[in-house]
């Protein structure tokens, strides 16, 4: 109640301007501390894990709630079917299955499927509008590979109500609490010696950082807000996995597999364990890859996934942790202008404490895990002139254009394959993501992306002064009125107009 009352006095015209001024903006000093870090955080407790819901028919209720994050002070929050996040949903690829989504948050929102193969209405775009109190149906055939997925809110922000101030943009309901996780199978998942038991040995880790307000409300939009001074946007210093902060799991001395989520609005994080371990890379955002990538360093943006083996085998009676290798970054991804002190820092996210193995442990990492299928460059329609994508900053947006409900921006000839170039001139990195299905990265600045990169993507990051190349198929569910999304998923972004709308049609 209190974040809809703050938000809906929120008449500022701002964003136009202000955010756009913020690349410009006068800097200030990260302070590692935080400006709004208020009082001392709830740690240490064990990681929670979202209740799984399974099944043909699946109901969701958004709604508000209250969390303690921090010690004595409430925050008021929203979740699915809870306070905070919501329940991871596990779908079997090849089964129907229907989605009911009651809005009980009060504003109108969406919830959308994030990587998911599906027909434009049943996508929860910002066109599939959830009245407060309605109840909203997707039904669709689960053509996805196994993987991990996730939902959140889709609702485009008004400029004129603030964009990023706006309570029913994508970014202040996500900030809120509105997102989960969707884990797919399929018979390649199945028939992988991988492990697979939700919670113990499989792990979901939905990554998210916060900034709080003293009296433990989550950073207000815009009343302790100044674009030019504080450009950090919704990032803060207190990292939650899964809804607490600094949690720590339980593990058994075994090969455990983490379902890395980064569900933050804005925060990019270069991943890496405490005693700087290998770690081994077996899916990407849309599907597994070919074998199992060692890494030392993984750069998650804004909603990728990766699921990671860890092998703990020999650490029982140990912990390491999860953590956050900022420090190196410098201004590589973030411009000094846009950061808080954690673009820049390195901070721990995970404690994980090695106790025996379970029964039934896995114990080896897989030598190989799919067949991949690479689509053939020469499968596109326009190799030599492909589809072309600018970012823009100043304002957001792309091509040359805001995001605008009533224009269509790209038209698509269904049945085609299409490369699309991504070029990004400005001085920030932007996770560049497509709605409809997932794709394949083709280079990156005219190279070969990294092994990891070379599966089923749905987010790419575009970094400063990069081209980055991409493949995508439009076999299906031609629509030529309703459109799917391309955007920004840093969500302040988005929200002020880094989208565009595209329609697969017969006949474009
Ligand atoms: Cu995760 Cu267009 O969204
Ligand atoms: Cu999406
Ligand atoms: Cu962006």
């Amino acid at each position: 109640m209190l974040r809809m009352t703050a938000g809906a006095t929120v008449g500022v015209a701002l964003p136009a301007v202000g955010l756009a001024g913020c690349s410009e903006g006068s800097s200030t000093s990260p302070d590692p501390t935080g400006p709004t870090d208020a009082g001392s955080s709830v740690t240490g407790m064990p990681l929670p894990i979202p209740e799984r819901l399974s099944g043909s028919v699946l109901n969701l209720e958004m709604r508000t709630g209250v969390r303690e994050f921090l010690r004595d002070r409430t925050t008021p929050t929203k979740g699915y079917n809870g306070d905070f996040l919501g329940p991871t949903l596990v779908l079997r690829s090849g089964s129907d299955v229907s989605l009911n989504v009651t809005n009980n948050i009060g504003v109108p929102t969406t919830t959308h499927w994030h990587g998911f193969h599906v027909p434009a209405v049943m996508d929860g775009g910002p066109h599939q509008i959830i009245d407060p109190g309605a109840t909203w149906t997707a039904s669709f055939p689960v053509l996805n590979r196994a993987a991990t997925y996730w939902y959140h809110p889709h609702p485009h922000a008004s400029l004129t109500q603030g964009a990023i101030f706006d309570p029913m943009g994508t970014g202040f309901q996500v900030y809120e609490g509105l997102a989960g996780m969707i884990i797919v199978e399929d018979d390649t998942s199945d028939a992988l010696p991988l492990p697979r038991t939700y919670g113990e040995d499989d792990i979901p880790v939905i990554l998210q950082d916060r900034r709080f307000e003293s009296d433990g409300a989550l950073l207000h939009f815009p009343s302790d807000f100044n674009p030019t001074s504080d450009p950090a946007l919704r990032k803060g210093g207190n990292f939650l996995v899964n809804g607490a902060e600094a949690p720590i799991l339980e593990a058994g001395a075994q090969v455990v597999r983490l379902r890395i989520l980064n569900a933050s609005n804005a925060r990019i994080y270069n991943l890496g364990f405490s005693d700087g371990r290998t770690f081994f890379q077996v899916a990407s955002d849309g599907g597994f890859l070919r074998a199992p990538v060692p890494l030392s360093r993984l750069l998650l943006s804004p909603a990728e996934r990766a699921e990671i083996l860890v092998d703990l085998s020999s650490d029982q009676g140990t912990t390491l942790k999860l953590r956050s290798f900022n420090g190196g970054l410098g201004t590589s991804l973030v411009p000094f202008p846009l950061q808080d002190a954690w673009d820049n820092l390195d901070f721990d996210l995970l404690e994980i404490a090695v106790g025996a193995a379970r029964e039934n442990a896995v114990l080896t990492i897989p030598a190989a895990l799919t067949t991949l299928e690479v689509i053939p460059e020469s499968e596109a329609v326009n190799p030599l002139s492909p589809r072309s994508f600018e970012l823009e900053a100043n304002p957001f947006g792309i091509n040359g254009k805001r995001m605008d409900l009533n224009v269509i921006d790209q038209h698509i000839r269904l049945g085609d394959t299409e490369v699309w170039e991504i070029t990004n001139p400005t001085t920030q990195a932007h996770p560049f993501h497509v709605h409809g299905d997932s794709f394949q990265v083709l280079s990156r600045d005219g190279l070969t992306p990294p092994e990891h990169e070379l599966g089923w993507k749905d987010v790419v990051l575009v970094r400063p002064n990069e081209t980055v190349r991409i493949i995508k198929r439009f076999l299906d569910y031609g629509d030529a009125v309703n459109p799917f999304m391309f955007h920004c998923h840093i969500l302040e972004h988005e929200d002020v107009g880094m989208m565009g709308q595209f329609v697969v049609e017969v006949d474009p």
